[in-house]
């Protein structure tokens, strides 16, 4: 028996908004079948394609490509030396995986405050955590949101100091900085840090399905990063130091041989995720100009709310290449909680989300160091949230959040 179709003009007319999700076009389909077809599902062709692609969208010497972002932090901190007995900077605001991607590499962490504004580590932040932790040995900084603030002056407290700096740039791939004296780079050139780590989650700029990698300018470092992504085993022979084994008599290698330099995991990305990555890597500037776009659509309409709805405070130094659209709002000044607020959203099928709840208040950090006292990501956290952002949403989308969220808070 065949049912009438159940009529939802509501809900046809308003179809769900997520807060961040991928765009895949055809062709994207088309490279991951390809691949499907041909001769190789894990490592293949597309993964050094993809590194290459990369290395040059971002102006980087290197790119090595893995897993995800998680694993990528896991293999920075491994490659600069970052184990046991050794500390890490990293600022609270922040997904769970830059502190403990270090830290399970034996890193113990000090969180740094952070612009109650932006959500950015500040230099004077910086500054101030090294004070507090005695001594660091390398700082993790977040470009949260994909912006990015006083990476200059950050560089030069860590220089100082002599931290090692990776750069947090899973939100960040296309985003530029402008130097004091005007110079741009890319984030990912790693023109004041010695890696940055980027993410290709679906919710990022562009979508792997699960995706990582880092950019390093130094071939010794990319050449242990690409082993600590092989389980830390090499099958370079000028690496072997058993030659007895490496080696047939005429001091040929074995073809069979590989040796483990230090035991490590499996954290490489397929040709699967890699193809799906190059097809994506090309349209990166079409769906950052269409982010740039919807953030100034965003903007505009928000004006008028200011204090109490605002979008992240702007840094000047800064051309981001936004992964989410987050907004500042008062919410005891609008009388009610965020979580009304956010199920209130939903009930209009508009999808919102916390980017993020302070690390140093998680549960595992707080039990194991105390809860620092960093009012600034306090007070980012108690005010945000992210609105619906992604590269196939429309102005109209845009005005139909506004709107919703202007009469939820009675504006
Ligand atoms: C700032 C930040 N760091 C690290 C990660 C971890 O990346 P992945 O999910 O690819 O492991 C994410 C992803 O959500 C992130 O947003």
């Amino acid at each position: 028996m065949s049912l009438p179709a159940l009529k939802r003009p509501h809900l046809a007319a308003k179809p769900f908004l997520p807060y961040g999700r991928q765009v895949i076009e055809e062709d994207d389909i088309q490279a991951v079948c390809e691949v499907l077809r041909g001769e190789y599902l894990t490592t293949g062709p597309a993964v050094g394609r993809f590194e290459t692609a990369l290395a040059k969208t971002v102006n980087a010497k290197h790119a090595i490509v893995c897993a995800n972002g998680t694993a990528a932090l896991y293999m920075a901190a491994r490659a600069l030396g970052l184990g046991p007995g050794t500390r890490i900077i990293v600022p609270s605001l922040t997904f769970l995986a830059t502190a403990s991607a270090p830290h399970l590499n034996g890193a113990e962490i000090v969180f740094a405050d952070v612009d109650p504004d932006s959500g950015l580590m500040r230099p004077q932040d910086l500054a101030e955590a090294i004070g507090r932790a005695g001594h660091a040995d390398a700082v993790f900084n977040v470009h949260l949101n994909g912006q990015c603030g006083g990476l200059e002056e950050i560089g030069q407290i860590a220089r100082a100091n002599g931290l090692k700096i990776v750069d947090d740039s899973c939100h960040a791939l296309g985003t530029a900085y402008f130097a004091n004296n005007g110079a741009p780079s890319l984030i990912g050139e790693n023109t004041f840090c010695d890696l940055s780590v980027f993410s290709f989650h679906p919710v990022k700029a562009i979508a792997m399905g699960e995706g990582g990698a880092v950019t390093a300018n130094d071939p010794d470092v990319a050449a242990v990063l690409a082993r600590t992504r092989n389980h830390g085993m090499t099958r370079n022979a000028v690496e072997f130091a058993n030659s007895q084994d490496a080696f047939e008599a005429e001091s040929r290698p074995n073809p069979w041989y590989y040796e483990l330099v230090e035991p490590g995991f499996n954290w490489r990305a397929n040709d699967i995720q890699c193809a799906l990555g190059l097809s994506q890597l090309a349209k990166l500037d079409r769906f950052l100009a269409r982010r740039r776009a919807l953030a100034v659509a965003y903007d505009e309409l928000l004006a008028p709310y200011a204090p109490r709805l605002k979008p992240v405070a702007r840094q000047e130094s800064c051309l981001p290449a936004w992964h989410l659209y987050a907004v500042q709002i008062d919410f005891p000044a609008f009388g009610l909680t965020r979580a009304a607020f956010m199920r209130a959203l939903a009930e209009e099928g508009i999808g919102s989300q916390v980017h993020y709840f302070p690390v140093h208040r998680q549960r595992y950090y707080a039990e194991r160091y105390g809860v620092a006292n960093l009012p600034g990501a306090d007070r980012y956290y108690a005010r945000a949230l992210s609105l619906p952002f992604f590269a196939s949403m429309n102005e109209d989308d845009v005005e139909r959040v506004v709107r919703t969220t202007t009469n939820i808070l009675g504006l």
